[in-house]
């Protein structure tokens, strides 16, 4: 397979610069102007921005929560993040037990039916003797992260000595754990209160899940990151006081990094306040914040503390799954992984809130160096992997929603850009609102190199 993407304006951190992209079988051959092939496979993507694939490195694709799953399987949510321009995603295995590497070959079974690349971090809820040989075995597979969770009491949530023996493994092993950040005993206390009081509808998950909550653990694991001279990711980072913290301790030399996700940047907590139906789809932890919150995430992203924006994608239906009478027993998530790159195009840098190179950044650039893809994933250089979006900047989207679920947040949004198309190793997936046929599970695992420390 030979393709030749004419006239195009390719985007990367540091540049904006007009030229041709030779793609020869899955990867780039050559990037020049008026690059002469014999090729008849020709695109003219004039007037286009050729960006290099984004990458979600936050994805629960049919993960149990509470007593239902996630909607989206692999096939489904790959479709989605992939009509939204992704072409890369990391999924968080999800272990019954301690046992990981057991739950990693469920993860791959699953994840067969992907149309485009992906990798996985593996959640630990159980820390035994198992635990250090099986992220061992992990990590030597190029499964290099891990996720814990200071929330969720009798599901998730690992107490403070279990965390901290993680940070220890982890580091032995070089690979990075990506850290939940609620304190789920006092919340399990605020909702209990709740709900003796009579209150039980979903406002009430914003009311039980405040900020200051969110901070007590980040101050917690930032102090166990400090003790072991080691890192951390941040997940879902809703909160600037928060962020505020994390910056004060990363000008003290500690490594670090963290994620934030488009629903943070996007909407508020004003969403609880409008009906119980509507507020359920916004049931998700942490919840949104107060509405101040999000400029100054925006500022954080331009002033290079919050590198990474992914989606957390964790889809259920409306009416089977999220409608409850007692907002405790909703399960937790929103779908926004289709929507995530227009979100932050429209919100971001059309308000001029950041550059076009920052929005390449944080989508592709930075998560794939820091979780140890680049330049296989997004770079649009000489021997990458041919992931690449054609995206109109002058057309309009309108968004039909391939996520698995009864509802579409976006059908009456009217955002500027469009994307035309999306390739994954130089395989056609999308173009022009369709999505390619034979491309039933295109997507490969990848193996990643671990965890480069060295990057913001
Ligand atoms: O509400 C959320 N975030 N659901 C997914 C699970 C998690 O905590 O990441
Ligand atoms: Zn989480
Ligand atoms: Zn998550």
């Amino acid at each position: 397979m030979n393709l030749l993407i004419k006239n195009g304006i390719i985007i990367d951190s540091n540049n904006i610069y007009k030229s041709d992209i030779y793609i020869v079988n899955e990867k780039i051959d050559s990037i020049g102007k008026n690059i002469k092939v014999k090729t008849s496979n020709i695109i003219d993507a004039d007037n286009c921005y050729i960006l290099p694939g984004f990458i979600d490195v936050h994805t629960h694709f049919n993960i149990p929560f509470f007593d239902t799953f996630s909607s989206d399987d692999f096939f489904s949510g790959s479709i989605a993040l992939a009509t939204g321009g992704t072409t890369f995603f990391i999924d968080y295995i999800c272990p019954d037990d301690d046992k990981l590497v057991k739950a990693a070959d469920l993860w791959f079974e699953k994840s067969k039916y992907s149309i485009i690349d992906y990798s996985f971090h593996c959640i630990i809820k159980q820390v035994t003797k198992n635990t250090y040989n099986d992220m061992k075995i992990l990590s030597s597979n190029g499964i290099t992260s891990f996720k814990i969770f200071s929330a969720y009491p009798n599901f998730l949530l690992l107490e403070n000595e279990k965390i901290f023996q993680v940070l220890k493994y982890a580091k032995e092993l070089n690979s990075l754990v990506c850290f939940h950040a609620e304190t789920g005993e006092v919340i399990q206390n605020l909702i209990s209160d709740s709900k003796k009081n009579g209150f039980t509808s979903p406002i009430n998950h914003f009311i039980t899940r405040p900020e200051i909550l969110e901070l007590e653990a980040i101050e917690r694991i930032i102090k166990f990151a400090d003790l072991l001279k080691t890192s951390i990711y941040i997940v879902h980072l809703s909160s600037i006081n928060s962020l505020n913290k994390i910056i004060l301790a990363k000008k003290k030399g500690l490594n670090i990094f963290t994620e934030s996700c488009p629903q943070y940047l996007v909407f508020d907590s004003t969403e609880y306040c409008i009906d119980n139906f509507y507020s359920s789809k916004f049931v998700m932890s942490p919840p949104l914040r107060n509405k101040y919150n999000k400029n100054e995430l925006w500022k954080a992203i331009r002033n290079n503390n919050l590198n990474i924006i992914s989606t957390d994608h964790c889809s259920f239906f409306l009416n089977d799954q999220k409608i409850k009478s007692d907002f405790s027993k909703i399960p937790n998530g929103v779908a926004l992984g289709q929507y995530r790159a227009i979100l932050l195009y429209n919100y971001g840098v059309l308000t001029k809130k950041i550059t076009l190179n920052k929005w390449i950044d944080i989508l592709s650039v930075y998560p794939s160096k820091l979780f140890g893809l680049y330049p296989k994933k997004g770079a649009i250089l000489p021997g990458s992997d041919a992931d690449i979006v054609i995206f109109n900047p002058n057309k309009k989207s309108i968004f039909f929603n391939n996520s698995n679920t009864d509802f579409n947040d976006f059908s009456n949004f009217s955002f500027l850009g469009l994307i035309e198309a999306v390739f994954s190793r130089g395989k056609l997936i999308f173009k022009k609102n369709k999505i390619s046929k034979n491309i039933y599970k295109h997507g490969t695992f990848v193996k990643r190199k671990k965890v480069n420390f060295d990057l913001f």
